[in-house]
């Protein structure tokens, strides 16, 4: 049994820590607003500070108009115009802002300006960084500037679910690691910052912690996702966990080869190794499966920066050094990187307008409710991310969002989350979870495990719904989803739901996020029918779904994803 434990109450709510939530949080404190951050681990360690390559900005209202452009290009045609303007015109605002406050960018001496780089599907070098480690960089600044505007932070709370009051989004609830018990955490207006779902995959880019609580939230709150199978698998994992090497690496002069030592990219794009990232991608997928990789089962192709000066390698991109050291023990000077596509980024998300408000299904906003960050889906990103749009999505629409928030909470001299509607909320989670405890009387024994369950689920999603899609593939996956699904209903618990450090708790709650947020992922695949950006369909020409919802089929709450008109 749970124990209850403390409210928070607060004028504006940011759940998250990373660079979307610590600008969000710092835009709504500045505001004269009493914020928290409630997140599930420190925010250091959310994954905004794996970000490596850099962040977009142009520095001159010319280069600007140029971002702009070759985002929308890049996007593939799901681009919100407006939305990418906003991003690319408040760039420069968002780089003095940083260097004010600390960040040391690399720093070009003769232009007497931070140093850019050249990034994928750009024209102009105009990434700036700190070495390969620039989210690390931007997050240290963030909190300490978050920090001085007197947010106040509360982390290791895993959060279960929005609650609400009437139509209004008015809170959250979860579990304190360290204690067990429930808190709640009711607020004038309530940010969602979550991140993106990259633990969906067995390759990833993303931490452990990538599990898309927030998208799962707001979905099981009956707000919907817009573009959720708009998943980017960046092209160059490590091979063969995953982990990130940075598109800076190929900024750098990197190349690609496959196992004839070809630098095969020459081939499919005029830009070669800085293609966009979905063409990349693709490349790579197509080399592996002509028979072109390396490896006993020719499983991956290799980065050759041998080309790129040693000294130039170890200052500009000190992080692709030691990760190779560290797990490989090469060094990138002498030896060639095995690499694969990677799981990255979720281009969809929550459907929010430009100012982080967040929308239901006919396009009106979710009152209370906000979201920035991938967790987010404002349209900027289009079909297809460019590199080093991320950090700067975070921050400009971050802080957007916070400004929204701030203005519009609503006056907590009103009830915003009632005790009724909490207490309620707590005592179903109660319930619900007791079904899942070992010593349940309709338990057949313990005969699954929340981390068994997640690993066959990441290989269902890898094999079915990856970077190929196919109508086949889909009912192959769902078919297997259903049985997983029901073998996850067999869980037990072992340990007692209130009890501190519960992990096992923890892995169970999140597991169930992911299969939940997997089957919307099915379901929006399915129904995307042509292929896009980084969504390649390999039977556009026989599927048949119909490409977009009606209003009324919005309104009956049926689809769990929003269309955009191309
Ligand atoms: O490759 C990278 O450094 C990744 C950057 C990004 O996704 O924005």
């Amino acid at each position: 049994m749970f124990r209850n434990s403390r409210v928070t109450v607060c004028d504006v709510l940011v759940i998250g820590g990373g660079l979307a939530g610590l600008s969000a949080a710092t835009a709504a404190a500045e505001a004269g607003k009493k914020t928290v951050v409630v997140s599930k681990n420190h925010p250091l360690r959310s994954h905004s500070a794996a970000a490596a390559g850099g962040i977009n900005a142009a520095l001159t209202e010319e280069d600007a108009a140029l971002h702009i452009e070759e985002t929308i290009a890049a996007g593939c045609g799901l681009c919100s115009r407006n939305a990418v303007e906003i991003l690319c015109r408040e760039a420069v605002g968002v780089i003095n802002r940083f260097l004010k406050n600390g960040t040391p960018f690399q720093w070009n001496e003769t232009r007497n300006e931070p140093e850019g780089r050249p990034f994928g599907a750009m024209s102009t070098p105009r990434t700036r960084f700190v070495g390969d480690r620039t989210g690390a960089a931007l997050m240290q600044t963030a909190f300490e500037q978050a920090k001085k505007a007197g947010v106040r932070f509360e982390y290791s709370v895993f959060l279960i679910d929005l609650i609400k009051h009437g139509s209004r989004m008015t809170g959250v609830y979860g579990i304190r690691f360290e204690t067990g018990a429930i808190e709640f955490f009711s607020a004038g207006a309530v940010i969602l910052a979550t991140g993106g779902a990259g633990a969906l995959f067995d390759i990833t880019s993303n931490g452990i912690g990538s599990t898309g609580d927030g998208a799962a939230m707001a979905l099981r709150a009956g707000v919907p996702l817009r573009d959720w199978e708009l998943i980017q698998f960046h092209p160059t994992g490590l091979y063969p966990s995953g982990f990130l090497i940075s598109e800076a690496a190929r900024g750098e002069g990197a190349i690609l080869r496959n196992k004839n030592m070809e630098a095969f990219m020459g081939r499919y794009h005029e830009k070669a190794d800085l293609a966009p990232r979905d063409a990349v991608t693709r490349a790579i997928v197509t080399e592996l499966k002509c028979g072109r990789g390396f490896g006993k089962r020719g499983d991956f192709v290799l980065l050759d920066c041998r080309n790129i000066p040693p000294e130039r390698l170890f200052a500009r991109l000190p992080e692709l050094c030691d990760l190779t050291e560290t797990v490989l023990h090469i060094h990138p000077t002498t030896h060639l990187i095995p690499v694969i596509p990677t799981a990255h980024y979720f281009m969809g998300g929550v459907a929010c307008d430009l100012d982080g408000r967040a929308l239901d299904g006919i396009g009106f906003p979710v009152p209370g409710l906000y979201a920035a960050g991938e967790c987010a889906c404002t349209g900027v990103h289009g079909a297809n991310r460019v590199g080093g749009n991320s950090l700067l999505e975070a921050v400009v629409f971050g802080t957007r969002a916070g400004q929204t928030a701030a203005a519009e909470c609503a006056d907590l001299k009103t009830p915003s989350s009632s005790p009724e509607a909490a207490t309620e909320a707590a005592a179903s989670f109660n319930e619900r979870l007791t079904l899942f405890q070992s010593d349940n009387e309709n338990s057949r024994g313990s005969v699954e495990t929340p981390l068994d369950c997640r690993r066959e689920l990441k290989e269902i999603m890898s094999a079915y719904c990856s970077t190929a899609h196919t109508t086949v593939r889909h009912k192959q996956g769902i078919a297997k989803l259903t049985l997983l699904n029901r073998r996850f209903a067999r869980c037990r618990l072992k340990n007692g739901l209130g009890q501190p450090f519960n992990t096992e708790l923890k892995d169970f709650l999140e597991t169930e996020n992911l299969l939940f947020l997997a089957a919307a992922l099915f379901s929006a695949a399915e129904e995307r029918s042509e292929s896009v950006g980084a969504f390649y369909r390999e039977d556009q020409l026989y599927a048949g779904a119909a490409p977009y919802h009606t209003a009324t089929e919005w309104r009956k709450g049926r689809f769990l994803t929003e269309r955009r008109p191309l």
